[in-house]
């Protein structure tokens, strides 16, 4: 893997014609020990936000073992990493996968959120005694980009007794929920822990473990989040009056906090049509989000002899397929001297960037390197009061 100081320096050495995947492993390092340090619990990584050898690797050596995985093809990619502990906490499994994660990858850790979900895992671990089960309960979405909550989730009575009957048969019981990815204020947790404070009090359950999920923010130029030191304390006050005894365990499982930030994809442009900007990667691509979800990703013009004086202007992105709807709208800001054949760094695309690109229209190629200097903008470098652009 060829290793850059900047995206300025790769352009120069490869003037690449397809688009690069440029990855940081210090930044997720950096998130990695941030959240290993400061989050009150164990921090397990959603392996579907990016599952890159080299943000793999920087998670592991900053001490990340533990993963959630979401599908068989995500367990037997992660299990290859020495001494690793899987959760699967997809609510809705194929029957052989459940099969195959117990017998053939020793994972005990389930989520669900039914009693028929309960049923098949009891049958396919023919009736294991050794269990950690999840029951996977509904919680508001607040302030999230991407509202979790109708897919999955149980709540009410329905909960109350699912959480009976699993108690009845999992060695470990335990209640997750997801507050809905890139949520950027902390009382989303809050009112997450208040429907787990009254479904412990109405079920009468003792609960051994409580596993937050992921929904932890990273930053984007249309989204400020509040400060992750924000959302550990909510969770630590709200995790102090639960029902539950000193010895019951807390777990988090970000992906988007752990990797955004140590990604960034680098397109050419392949023409400009006034403030329209065709470049060599798009919705069908690495830039799904932003072109399906409407993210603002930040942007940077990667010229040598760039004037920094240069005015930004506003402009929109179209991606290489012949589909009308591989459209990213911005605005994106850039110096207005734009042309064919310039490159643009568009930053922080690490979570469900290119997890999510496809072979559309014969596309989905991408370079790979490393850079070494900072990300277009992280929260960790001042666990982000003031935030820190590095652009
Ligand atoms: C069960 C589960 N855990 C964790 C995550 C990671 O969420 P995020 O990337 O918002 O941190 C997801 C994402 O969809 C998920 O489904």
């Amino acid at each position: 893997m060829e290793k850059f100081r900047t995206a300025l320096d790769m352009v120069t050495a490869l003037e690449p014609d397809i688009p690069v995947f440029a990855a940081r492993p210090h930044a997720a390092g950096r998130a990695a020990r941030w959240f290993t340090q400061n989050f009150p619990g164990e921090v397990a990584y959603a392996y579907k936000a990016n599952s890159s050898v080299f943000l793999l690797g920087a998670l592991y050596g900053a001490g990340i073992t533990q993963f959630d995985v979401a599908s068989v093809v995500e367990l037997e990619d992660a299990a290859t990493i020495p001494g690793v502990r899987l959760h699967f906490m997809h609510p809705v499994k194929a029957r052989h996968a459940i099969r195959k994660a117990y017998f053939d990858y020793d994972i005990k850790c389930f989520a669900l959120d039914t009693e028929d979900e309960l049923q098949k895992i009891v049958e396919e671990t023919e009736g294991a005694k050794d269990l950690e089960l999840f029951v996977r309960i509904s919680v508001p979405a607040k302030n999230s980009r991407i509202p979790l909550e109708h897919k999955f989730g149980i709540s009410g009575q329905k909960a109350q007794r699912l959480l009976v009957k699993t108690r009845q048969v999992a060695d470990e019981l335990g209640i997750t929920f997801h507050v809905g990815s890139q949520t950027t204020t902390p009382d989303a947790y809050a009112m997450a822990f208040e429907e787990v404070k009254k479904l412990i009090v109405k079920a009468g359950v003792v609960v051994d473990a409580i596993d937050v999920g992921g929904g932890f923010p990273s930053r984007y130029t249309d989204s400020v989040p509040a400060r992750l030191s924000d959302f550990i304390e909510v969770i630590k006050t709200s995790m102090d009056k639960l029902p539950v005894t000193e010895h019951c365990r807390l777990i988090c499982e970000p992906g988007r906090a752990l990797v955004a930030e140590a990604e960034s994809l680098i397109v050419k442009v392949d023409l400009r049509k006034g403030n329209s900007l065709y470049v060599n990667d798009g919705g069908y691509g690495a830039l799904f989000d932003s072109a399906h979800l409407g993210f603002v990703f930040p942007v940077r013009l990667i010229r040598a002899g760039l004037d920094p004086n240069e005015p930004l202007v506003p402009f929109e992105m179209w991606g290489p397929t012949c589909d009308s709807i591989d459209r990213m709208k911005g605005p994106f800001m850039l110096p207005g001297s734009v042309r064919e054949g310039d490159y643009i760094e568009i930053g922080n695309i690490g979570a469900y960037g290119r997890a999510l690109s496809t072979r559309f229209n014969g596309y989905g190629e991408y370079k790979e390197v490393i850079l070494q200097d900072e990300p277009m903008y992280s929260i960790y470098t001042e666990d982000v009061a003031p935030l820190v652009r590095n652009a």
